[in-house]
C-alpha cells in the first residue's frame, strides 16, 4: 500500500521536473552524501583529471570531484532541465572559471567527442537508463583509452546492506539488478577488469577500465650510429 502523492514525489528521482523539483534535488544532494562520499573514496582521481558525471542531478558530486582535481575539469550531463539548472547553481564558481560545464542531454547520445575524459561516473542513475548495453558503449566512446567508468548504486540486492524494498522498486519502476550483473554488462560493453565492492550500510560500486588502444609507429632508431643508415624501427605503444 503506497500513498500516491508521496510516490509521485519520489518518482521525480527518475527525472526531476515540475513543481518542487528544485527542492527535491537539494534533498537528494544531501540524502545521497554518505553513499557518494563512500563511492568517491573508492575512486582514484588525478589532480588534473578530466571527469564526466552522467545523470549529475543537483551537481554536488561534481563539486566533490572538482575538489579532488584542482588542476582538472568536470562536466555534467543530465536530461532534466531542473537538474542542469541546479547543478550549474551549485558549481557556479567552477563554471565561471571554465573548469566545469553542465549540459542538457541524454546518455543515449553523450554530447562530447570521442576520448574526451579520464573518468566517467554515474551515481544513483544507471537504473533509469533506457538501454544499458548501448548506453555503456556510449560511455566507452567518450572515455580515453585506459579511462575508468565508475557506477555507484544504493541498490545492491544480495549485498550486506539492508534488503532492497519492494516499495522502492515499484515506485521507481526499477528492475532488481545485482552488482555482479552490472559488472557483467560492463564487460559485455567492452570494458576490462570490472571490480566491485559493497558497502556494509548498503550500496555498491562497479568500476571498469576502457581498453588501452595500441598504435604501431614507424620511428627512427634511437641508436646514433644507426641514424646514418636511416634505420627505422616499429614501435608498439599505447595511444592516449
Ligand atoms: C536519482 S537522481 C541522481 C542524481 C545524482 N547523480 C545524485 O547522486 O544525487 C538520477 C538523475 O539521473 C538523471 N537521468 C536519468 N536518466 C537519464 C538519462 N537517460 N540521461 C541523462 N540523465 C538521466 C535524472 O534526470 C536525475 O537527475
Amino acid at each position: 500500500m503506497t500513498w500516491r502523492p508521496l510516490s509521485r514525489l519520489f518518482r521525480k528521482a527518475r527525472k526531476p521536473e515540475g513543481f518542487g523539483s528544485g527542492l527535491f534535488l537539494r534533498a537528494m544532494n544531501l540524502g545521497h552524501t554518505p553513499l557518494s562520499r563512500w563511492g568517491l573514496s573508492q575512486i582514484e582521481i588525478g589532480s588534473d583529471a578530466s571527469i564526466l558525471d552522467l545523470g549529475c542531478g543537483g551537481g554536488r558530486n561534481l563539486a566533490r570531484m572538482l575538489e579532488r582535481a584542482p588542476r582538472g575539469s568536470a562536466c555534467g550531463l543530465d536530461f532534466s532541465e531542473v537538474s542542469v539548472r541546479e547543478a550549474r547553481r551549485v558549481n557556479r564558481r567552477a563554471v565561471a572559471d571554465g573548469r566545469c560545464e553542465i549540459r542538457l542531454g541524454n546518455v543515449q547520445a553523450i554530447p562530447w567527442p570521442d576520448a574526451s575524459f579520464d573518468l566517467a561516473t554515474a551515481f544513483e542513475t544507471v537504473y533509469f537508463w533506457p538501454d544499458w548495453p548501448a548506453n555503456f558503449r556510449e560511455v566507452g566512446r567518450v572515455l580515453k583509452p585506459g579511462g575508468i567508468f565508475a557506477v555507484v548504486n544504493s541498490l545492491d540486492p544480495g549485498g550486506p546492506g539492508p534488503k532492497v524494498s519492494r516499495y522502492w522498486l515499484d515506485v521507481l519502476e526499477l528492475k532488481e539488478t545485482t552488482t555482479a550483473q552490472w559488472a557483467g554488462m560492463l564487460s559485455e560493453a567492452g570494458f576490462e577488469e570490472p571490480q566491485t565492492a559493497s558497502r556494509d550500510k548498503g550500496g555498491a560500486i562497479i568500476k571498469a577500465r576502457k581498453a588501452l588502444g595500441w598504435q604501431l609507429l614507424l620511428s627512427p632508431c634511437p641508436m646514433p650510429s644507426a641514424a646514418r643508415f636511416r634505420i627505422h624501427v616499429f614501435v608498439l605503444r599505447p595511444c592516449v
